[in-house]
């Protein structure tokens, strides 16, 4: 049978033996969010190193392990820290997480992240809605051997970001009078931020914001058919918009500065899901 299959259903077993929970709703918190589910009502949580075989995150500030419990009643698996391609994991090892959170039974995946913003509407600080999203200068998770008991081999990718659930997180928003910009994100691989011709080239190709996480995890989810809804965080401007060089300090600081709107968004968000 298939490697990579195989160790997700490894992955899986021993998930499956230490934890007796049924989420919905499976979330993925990127720079700044690391805290939110610990604001949560916690039933149980799962350490990453408790997983056997499961990769586990080696960025400063990323905890890992994955919390389950309710937000307003809503069943949530929370991944509290990623793994990232620039890792040096293979991406079979970096959608793992996301997958295995489909076999937990999670329906709907909330990803969110830090991104650079490459369009010049942008500041510092802004939300965008993740409406599209480009991935072609990272490998596919869906490279090699189709895993047929998780989709097909020729997935369509024309809605990644379900229109349902960008309209019900647009409303939440508005209902905080929390300001929500909407784009396309670029995944690149980094771990080096982009060169002032990179960026121009990514504005050149439709990106709003650029990141290095999120878009292969939407397309190992939407290969299993989950219904996917993205938020970037705007921690910066991208190289060239501005005379300053870009520091994963400052990355750091503007997530943290709005972590405490983001969660609102988020929240009020899974609360309006949890309704569908
Ligand atoms: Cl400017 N680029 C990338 N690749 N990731 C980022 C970023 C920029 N800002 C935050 N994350």
């Amino acid at each position: 049978m298939n490697r990579i299959y195989n160790k997700l259903l490894r992955c899986y077993k021993c998930y499956k033996a230490k934890i007796q929970f049924q989420p919905k709703v499976a979330l993925v918190l990127g720079s700044g969010l690391g805290d939110y589910g610990d604001s949560i009502q916690v039933e149980e949580v799962l350490d990453y190193h408790d997983i056997e075989d499961f990769p586990v995150s080696t960025v400063p500030g990323h905890k890992g392990r994955f919390i389950f419990g309710y937000v307003n009643q809503v069943p949530v698996v929370i991944m509290q820290g990623r793994v990232h391609y620039y890792e040096g994991y293979s991406m079979d090892d970096v959608v793992l997480p996301i997958r295995l959170m489909k076999l937990m039974g999670a329906e709907v995946l909330f990803l969110t992240n830090a991104a650079g913003g490459t369009n010049y509407d942008f500041k510092p600080g802004d939300f965008m809605l993740i409406k599209d999203q480009i991935a072609t200068f990272v490998e596919s998770p869906l490279k090699g051997e189709n895993i047929d008991a998780l989709g097909v081999r020729f997935p369509d990718m024309s809605e990644i970001y379900d229109k349902e659930l960008r309209s019900l997180i647009k409303d939440a928003a508005a209902s905080l009078n929390i300001p929500l910009k909407e784009g396309t994100y670029i995944q690149l691989s980094g771990p080096n931020y982009e060169t002032p011709a990179e960026i121009k080239m990514c504005r050149i190709l439709g990106a709003d914001a650029v990141g290095m996480s999120t878009a292969c995890e939407a397309i190992a989810a939407k290969h299993m058919g989950m219904k996917i809804c993205g938020i970037s965080c705007i921690s910066n401007l991208a190289a060239g918009m501005t005379d300053k060089p870009l520091s994963h300090e400052e990355v750091q600081e503007t997530a943290d500065r709005v972590a405490p709107l983001f969660k609102e968004l988020i929240t009020k968000s899974i609360t309006e899901i949890g309704k569908l």
